[in-house]
């Protein structure tokens, strides 16, 4: 039965009472509207994604976003503020005082916390109220009230919050690629969307997140169309296979190199917005030197952070150049259309891809074995479970990643564990 066969039959869309004998012949006309999956793409508090996303540590900001002037932030569609208190503590809390609801970005931060503007009710970072200047003996009954507030922690530059239930908050994980800094080693943020991108995107994080494990698209978008956007060795057909873990999916990439080694190319996803990207420029081999996140601001923004260990005398990675010799910040309009990169293929999906009216392929596994786990943890959090990838022990060792552009022999079974910086 053809789908137009089958809508009719269901008695439902658009052409369910067209005239017996239309042609189909897939002419736009008549076509069904698109729809999203919900528990994929959405990120507001109560809804069975938002509820999945909502009890892990998430990247807001960065630290150095964190002063004593009050910043506005948006993540997984709330509205907040963030500051540093004059003790160094970063604090982040709803924006409308308790007391009768004015905004905390026009607050002044002092030593012990944030002072609302209207009134001067003084709230530390963790909400709890702390002066109450115009009521008696400066708020005898302070202690009943409290600023809705999340906890936040600083981790390597990056300010994380965990904005879920509270008897239900994880420890905060470490990664192993950043332990053990040595003294010419450093760890910096980049905050590229994708491939020299702008920080932010008007696009679902999901869409993001997936195309991490679409290997596919290297030698298409990144070689095929718009030149050699990477390292020219990932222009070498691989042999791609994708692994399930407990805790997220890797796509495998295998390169036979011309002096006879393979390049072993490791990507990974950590349910939920974990991407561990190994660079593809090849500069660094070994296991990857960099993680990051997609980070959901709402249903149709989303920002990408980046963690990446170097050495200090080294550049992260400078903006890419695509084929026509400018980063993206120069390219005109015209120049996005011929040297489409990650942002383009993206966003280009609309603010929320309809996956109803995709047509996955087999070269999509990878992206569908994302969406099942997602999906699955979705239900495993609505059946009052909890999800792969948080721990509650407090000493827990650091998480550690697999992903890597591990150059062996052929038939190799050893990886190496550290990253080398290589000079190109
Ligand atoms: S509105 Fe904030 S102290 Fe009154
Ligand atoms: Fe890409």
């Amino acid at each position: 039965m053809t789908e137009t066969q089958a809508r009719a039959a269901a008695g439902t869309g658009p052409t369910s009472s067209e005239p017996a004998g239309r042609i189909d012949d897939g002419r736009a006309y008549g076509r069904p509207a698109g729809q999203w999956n919900p528990n994929l793409v959405e990120t507001a508090a109560g809804t069975p994604a938002g509820e999945l996303l909502r009890r892990y540590w998430h990247p807001v900001a960065l630290s150095a976003e964190a002063t004593s002037l009050p910043r506005n932030v948006r993540i997984l569609g709330e509205d907040l503020v963030l500051f540093r208190d004059g003790r160094g503590r970063p604090g982040l809390v709803e924006p409308r005082c308790c007391h009768r609801g004015t905004t905390l970005y026009f607050g002044r931060v002092e030593d012990d916390g944030i002072r609302c503007p209207y009134h001067g009710w003084l709230f530390a970072v963790d909400g709890t109220c702390l002066d109450q200047p115009c009521e008696p003996d400066r708020g005898r009954n302070r202690a009943s009230y409290r600023q809705p507030w999340y906890p936040v922690r600083e981790y390597n530059g990056l300010i994380f919050a965990y904005m879920g239930p509270a008897d239900r908050q994880p420890t905060f994980p470490r990664y192993d690629i950043f332990e053990g800094l040595r003294d010419d080693e450093e760890i910096v943020i980049i905050d590229h969307f994708a491939f020299g991108g702008p920080a932010e995107a008007p696009c679902n994080w999901f869409q993001t997140h997936e195309n991490a494990m679409d290997p596919y698209h290297v030698f298409i978008l990144h070689n095929a169309i718009s030149g050699h956007q990477f390292d020219p060795k990932l222009e070498i057909w691989p042999r791609v296979d994708w692994q399930r873990h407990g805790w997220g999916v890797t796509a495998s990439q295998d390169r036979d190199l011309p002096d006879g080694t393979v390049l072993h190319r490791v990507t990974e996803i950590r349910v939920p917005t974990i991407r561990a990207i190994p660079t593809p420029t090849l500069t660094v081999l070994g296991k990857t030197n960099n993680m990051s996140w997609a980070v959901p601001i709402d249903d149709t923004r989303t920002k990408v952070l980046a963690m990446v260990r170097k050495p200090k005398d080294r550049i992260a990675q400078g903006l890419p150049v695509y084929a026509d010799g400018k980063n993206w910040f120069e390219l005109d309009e015209e120049g996005h259309q011929r040297y489409p990169g990650d942002y383009e293929t993206q966003v280009g999906q609309g603010p929320i891809t309809l996956h109803s009216t995709e047509q996955l392929a087999s070269s999509d596994r990878g992206v569908s074995m994302v969406r099942r786990q997602f999906l699955e943890q979705v239900q495993v959090v609505a059946d009052g479970g909890d999800p792969v990838g948080v721990s509650f022990d407090p000493d827990e060792a650091p998480v550690s990643l697999r992903a890597g552009n591990y150059v062996v022999a052929p038939g190799a079974q050893t990886l190496a564990t550290e990253y080398t910086f290589v000079d190109q």
